[in-house]
């Protein structure tokens, strides 16, 4: 299964087959396993990635660092002065360059279309580190959550409340490769692209899972095991969060819409939280909360990602 990752992109979770995915997940526990056992490992010795952000990050950047660092390879990050990506200098230009330079880039960006173009133009392979359309690293991270906290992922209920947006996608992303059953819960005008809708539909039906939208969150979340959450403004949008924060507020995950869901719920958010806003202070902090392990298991899902890539 190596070699089917060997040198690929990783731009979009939907480019990869389910068992892609699954073999990447245990590779990931197999990882971890390794790193809390204390065994050093040199898998990527001499390799580089080039960390590309025209956004800011804590997660992302932190977790790829280290999971080069863990395997042995080193990293470079550049943030948005120094590259000027399509404006410096063009897109193509930055991806021919660095891949002369370097084994693999990581890109943060705003235009979906930037990933795309840059990863048409390199040679090496370019991961998607957060576009406005997907967030495919974070839902890897998330997987492997669902994966050790309820020893499974089809057949899960899932239910995603707030943004319609590049977390939503990837989520509709991934069950459309898993089947995996997901409740989309958005303010009118907030939806999903529609596009990545109707494409996730047919697939996750076909691959034995179930795809709902559910306008009102209290049904979205009855009797189910997974609530996430994300932020009701995304980088980039931050002039509309006066008037989101006004829309999504039915859409808060409190004490009150955790008292719907099922027993063992766990509630995830990708972070950065913004606490008082999309979750309370109180279920952030609390027991059904799993966020930080979320956080944590980006390394140990990326690490499995580069090893794959670059191995
Ligand atoms: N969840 C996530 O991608 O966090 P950062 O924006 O901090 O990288
Ligand atoms: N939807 C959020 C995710 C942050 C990790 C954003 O794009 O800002």
């Amino acid at each position: 299964m190596k070699w089917m990752f060997r040198g690929k992109d990783f731009l979009d979770i939907a480019d990869f087959a389910a068992e892609e995915i699954q073999y990447l997940l245990q590779t990931a526990i197999a990882l971890k396993r390794r790193l809390m056992s204390g065994e050093r490992l040199r898998t990527l010795e001499g390799k580089t990635l080039a960390l590309l952000f025209e956004k800011p990050s804590l997660r992302t950047r932190v977790s790829f660092e280290m999971a080069m660092a863990q395997l042995g390879g080193a990293s470079l990050y550049l943030g948005p002065e120094e590259v000027g990506l399509g404006k410096r200098e063009a897109v193509k230009d930055v991806a021919q360059v660095l891949a002369r330079m370097v084994d693999a880039i990581m890109l943060r960006t705003f235009d979906h279309n930037t990933v795309l173009e840059l990863a048409h133009h390199c040679e090496v392979p370019v991961i998607n580190g957060l576009s406005d359309l997907h967030h495919p690293c974070q839902v890897l991270g998330d997987l492997l959550t669902i994966l050790e906290k309820k020893g499974k992922v089809q057949g899960v209920e899932i239910s995603f409340v707030g943004d319609g947006n590049n977390l939503c996608h990837s989520w509709l992303a991934a069950s459309s490769v898993l089947g995996l059953n997901l409740t989309v819960s958005t303010p009118v005008g907030f939806r999903p692209d529609a596009g990545i809708w109707e494409q996730s539909e047919t697939l996750i039906q076909s691959r034995g899972g179930r795809l709902r939208f559910e306008p009102d969150p209290r049904f979205a979340v009855k009797e189910t095991d997974v609530i996430y959450t994300d932020v009701w403004t995304s980088m980039g949008k931050e002039k509309e969060a006066e008037d989101r924060i006004v829309q999504f507020r039915p859409f808060q995950v409190n004490r009150d819409l955790l008292s719907r869901a099922g027993k063992e719920v766990m509630v995830m958010h990708c972070m950065p939280a913004h606490r008082g806003q999309e979750i309370t202070d109180e279920v952030m902090d609390g027991p059904f909360s799993v966020c930080i392990d979320q956080a944590e298991n980006r390394l140990h899902a990326q690490k499995a990602l580069l090893a794959l890539l670059l191995g």
